[in-house]
């Protein structure tokens, strides 16, 4: 290594005491501007993060949102955020998904757990309840929707008149996710495959409400009937 001049140290001490006065300003700036673009960045950053999430999502339940029937997949668009959020903490903690008869939410849990932080699962919550709803298309046609009417005044208290969720109920929109999945719940609830977790309190106020529908010709009767509600 070539020693250092002292003539050329003592030059670098000048410069950088005739430098701090005017600096000041200038600091002040360069110390905001990261500040002003950090801001802008994560704004960025929260786009591509949901966009990056969401690629691990489409392939199940599609690009669009629309689910796909072959792999148990749910139309999930427009679902709201709260519920989105809330099912998907769910998954991730055990409380959905992970009853050993549930090969569906089996399939899901994992998916769930590729969210890493609370912060991940609201932004991708917020990607799937943007995507334009695709309205489901409908697969059983054997219900008898005047006998379901009877039966739906059960579901009111939560669901509402049009079944269209009540938050504070935690009870979501029934129109949104396609008849054949919602049969497949009720299913799940009557047998305690879902909402039977200790930590799942929502779903254990579901539960008694399927067991309320005596059979799957029931179930479907219910469902023919929501399907007349418009939302
Ligand atoms: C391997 C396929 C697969 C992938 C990938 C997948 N899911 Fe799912 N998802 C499912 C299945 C199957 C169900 C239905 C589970 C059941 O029957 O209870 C489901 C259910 C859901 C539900 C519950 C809907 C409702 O009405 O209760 C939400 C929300 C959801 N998925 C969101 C996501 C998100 C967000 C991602 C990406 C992080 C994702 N899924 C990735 C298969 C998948
Ligand atoms: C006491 C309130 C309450 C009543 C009454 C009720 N539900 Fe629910 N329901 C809920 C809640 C809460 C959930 C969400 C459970 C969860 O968080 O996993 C739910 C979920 C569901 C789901 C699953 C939807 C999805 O996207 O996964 C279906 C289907 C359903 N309810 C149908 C019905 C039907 C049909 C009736 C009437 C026979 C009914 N519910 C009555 C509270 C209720």
């Amino acid at each position: 290594m070539r020693p250092v001049a002292p003539q050329a140290l003592s030059r670098v001490k000048k410069t950088a005491t005739n430098m701090k006065r005017p600096i000041q300003p200038l600091a002040l700036l360069l110390t905001t501007l990261p500040l002003l673009g950090v801001a802008a960045c994560d704004v960025g950053h929260g786009e591509s993060l949901a966009k990056a999430r969401y690629a691990n999502c489409a392939p199940c339940h599609g690009n669009d949102g629309s689910g796909n029937r072959t792999v148990g997949a749910p139309a999930i668009a427009g679902l709201p955020v709260w519920y989105v959020e809330a099912q998907l903490r769910k998954f991730r903690d055990g409380s959905r998904g992970a009853h050993p008869d549930d090969i569906d939410g089996l399939k899901m849990r994992p998916m769930a757990r590729t969210l890493l932080s609370d912060e991940e699962v609201k932004v991708v919550a917020e990607r799937v309840s943007k995507l334009p709803v695709v309205r489901p298309a409908v697969t059983i046609t054997d219900g008898d929707a005047g006998r379901g009417k009877a039966m739906f005044g059960t579901c009111v208290a939560c669901h509402g008149e049009k079944a269209s969720g009540m938050q504070d109920k935690g009870a979501p929109d029934l129109h949104r996710t396609g008849d054949w999945y919602l049969l497949a719940q009720l299913k799940k609830f009557k047998g305690g495959v879902r909402g039977s977790a200790a930590t799942d309190l929502t779903g254990q106020q579901m539960r008694p409400m399927a067991a309320t529908l005596p059979n799957e010709q029931a179930m479907k009767d219910v469902i023919a009937y929501i399907r007349t509600l418009e939302p």
